[in-house]
């Protein structure tokens, strides 16, 4: 995706612009800039990614600056600023999941696939990513799959056998 909004496909860009704009009919015309995190989420679902192109867009549309929208998008755990591969795999390691095993578990799951520092496989089929809490400390490890499927008590077996078998 290019690095800058005017390059995104325009088809998609009318169609973010008519989403959003219900969106900030929520908003007092004067504080726009407070719908960074909807208008993030919405270009994150419609370009795959919230990246600098859609942060731009974002901040062209909220009259605000691009630098705004980077911030709130490199902040939030839920953006993702760069593009993911087929399947997401997100590894909490926050402290139940940490005492749990999680940092060596998603120490090894990196191993296994060949990333150095998290990232995506090279075949892009699979990302992996360190999470905070996914609000499953009850039942820790626990790991986020394609961002729909929870999967708790998680061993590095299971997570193996998962992830093998992943299209
Ligand atoms: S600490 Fe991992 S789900 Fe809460």
């Amino acid at each position: 995706m290019p690095g800058d909004w005017k390059d995104l496909p325009k088809d998609l860009v009318a169609r973010f612009d008519a989403l959003l704009a219900p969106v900030l009919q929520r908003y007092p015309p004067d504080r726009k800039e407070a719908a960074m995190l909807p208008a993030l989420r919405l270009g994150q679902e419609l370009f795959g990614y919230a990246g600098p192109a859609v942060q731009g867009l974002c901040a062209d549309r909220l009259g605000t600056s691009a630098a705004r929208a980077e911030e709130v998008a490199s902040f939030y755990v839920m953006f993702h600023t760069h593009p993911n591969g087929r399947h997401l795999v997100e590894v909490c390691t926050n402290v139940s999941c940490c005492l749990a095993g999680a940092d060596r578990m998603f120490r090894d799951l990196r191993k296994r696939l060949g990333l150095a520092e998290g990232g995506t496989t090279a075949d892009g089929r699979i990302t992996v990513r360190e999470v905070e809490c996914l609000g499953s400390c009850g039942t820790a490890p626990a790991v986020l799959l394609d961002e729909k499927e929870m999967i708790e008590r998680v061993t590095p077996e299971k997570l193996a056998k998962i992830v093998e078998g992943l299209p």
